[in-house]
């Protein structure tokens, strides 16, 4: 069974992970059962092909995130680069043809909603093997989100994905609710939990050995040989949605709602290269609402000696982007986290820290209902409000549901099953286009142990 996963942009990677994990687990546990069967193959091992589109190229928006999450490297790296949405689609389209004819996958897994996803989703709905129209399973990891803002590229992503896919994994009950009244077929949707939190939970304790909040100067170095001293209270930001830094006077509406919590505690804020790009095009016209900044360097360290000069009392500590420990440490100690990704709303559930989400709306209602996060707006009213809510807040207990770790390992025991199931209907149309009668096999019609698939 060959399974192709699809990774471009930096949020993918922390997603496909756990399945290539799993994947692993399924082969070694597989090639234990087929011995114990003594030469007869009843599980398929994996064979693993991993795509990387390349719409996220820099090492800090890629490789580190391979390095940190024990990811292999890709087996095949597209290489498409930046561009408006029609280029960078297309060149993902047109490259990732020739990729899928020459390895012929039976099985192809886009995760999230980035331009990478619905690119390679549109070109493996339409391939075609052979002169009977064989083409790969197609299936989406975090299907069934909806924003209801058709203003958001990823929006349409999501629906236009979601539309041509075999398989929908998806990751809350919201995402249900929304297939369905889409009209998809119940039997292709499944709730497996979600693969992102499979990630975080794998690496919660290895984030601890970061060294980030020395480096900002977050942690005070008095015990342990001047490590392991209390925390400092901070909040982290992140701001890379087109819709809050390149349009208008929002992003400078959202600085200005965050003046008061600068003065409170400093505020971390990893820069996308978007919103670098930005800052750069405003120059002086940022000064009302970042006083207090501290600016580090423009490469990997930091003041170019991986430390600030420390002395935060408030104000801006503006870094480059942060790898996967890195920033999953930052969010375990922040006090508050301000965001307008989706991702972030989610792992801020998870690990119990208050979110204020700086758009109109979310994809991922279950992160409010938990009680986490709160969905603000973008002006400084709104903004300004939701952090002292947040600030005030007594904290949640909620979880959604199935957000166990076990997400990828769910999404393989699917896929290895429809596999056998659509291997098996073949086997029986071959065989009655032959003349010959179909002898179920004592393992049941798709001809793999339920015992080893079902567990
Ligand atoms: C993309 C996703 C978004 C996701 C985000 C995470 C789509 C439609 N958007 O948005 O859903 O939340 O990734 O970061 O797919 N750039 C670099 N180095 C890189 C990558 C990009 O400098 O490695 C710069 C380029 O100037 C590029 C800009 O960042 O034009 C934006 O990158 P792009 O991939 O187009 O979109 P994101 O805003 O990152």
């Amino acid at each position: 069974m060959k399974i192709m996963t699809v990774v471009g942009a930096r949020p993918n990677y922390m997603k496909a992970a756990p399945i290539i994990m799993a994947i692993r687990k399924h082969n070694k546990k597989t090639a234990q059962a087929n011995a114990e069967l003594a030469g007869e193959v009843a599980v398929p091992v994996i064979d693993h092909i991993l795509v990387h589109t390349g719409q996220h190229y820099d090492a800090l928006m890629s490789d580190s995130f391979f390095a940190d999450l024990n990811l292999p490297a890709p087996d095949v790296r597209l290489g498409v680069g930046s561009g408006s949405h029609a280029a960078q689609t297309a060149e993902v389209i047109k490259r990732f043809e020739a990729v899928l004819l020459r390895e012929r996958p039976d099985v192809v897994i886009v995760v999230g909603d980035v331009n990478s996803t619905l690119g390679c989703a549109l070109v493996t709905s339409k391939i075609s093997f052979d002169s009977a129209g064989k083409r790969p399973l197609l299936a989406h990891v975090e299907a069934g989100l909806r924003s209801f803002d058709r203003a958001m590229p990823e929006e349409i992503n999501r629906v236009l994905t979601d539309h041509i896919c075999d398989l929908l994994f998806v990751t809350e009950e919201s995402a249900l609710r929304n297939l369905q009244n889409e009209g998809i077929a119940p039997e292709t949707v499944h709730f497996v939990g979600n693969t992102m939190i499979d990630s975080l939970i794998a690496f919660k304790e290895k984030a601890e050995t970061s060294t980030i909040l020395e480096r900002l100067n977050l942690r005070a170095r008095t015990a342990n040989n001047g490590k392991g001293g209390p925390i400092a209270r901070y909040a982290l930001l992140t701001l890379h949605r087109p819709s809050n830094v390149d349009i208008g006077d929002t992003f400078l509406n959202i600085l200005a709602g965050l003046e008061e919590l600068a003065a409170d505690c400093p505020i971390v804020f990893p820069v996308h290269p978007r919103t670098q790009q930005r800052i750069k095009e405003l120059g002086s016209a940022l000064q009302p609402g970042m006083s207090g900044t501290t600016i580090h360097g423009d490469g990997t360290t930091m003041n170019g000696n991986g430390r600030d000069s420390g002395n935060h009392r408030g104000g801006l500590i503006l870094t480059d982007p942060l790898g996967y420990l890195d920033f999953l440490c930052l969010m375990k100690h922040a006090t508050i986290v301000v965001t307008d990704s989706g991702g972030i709303q989610e792992e801020t559930t998870f690990l119990r820290i208050p979110c204020v989400t700086v758009r109109d709306n979310t994809e991922r209602p279950a992160t409010v209902e938990s009680g986490t996060n709160i969905i603000a707006g973008t002006t400084k009213e709104k903004v300004e409000a939701a952090i002292r809510r947040q600030m005030a807040s007594e904290g949640s207990n909620k979880m959604p549901k199935k957000w166990d770790g076990r997400a990828a390992t769910r999404i393989i025991d699917v896929l290895v099953s429809a596999y056998c199931g659509r291997a098996a209907s073949r086997q029986s149309a071959m065989c009655s286009s032959l003349g010959e009668g179909v002898s179920p096999s004592s393992r049941g019609s798709s001809g793999c142990a339920p015992s080893v698939l079902g567990t």
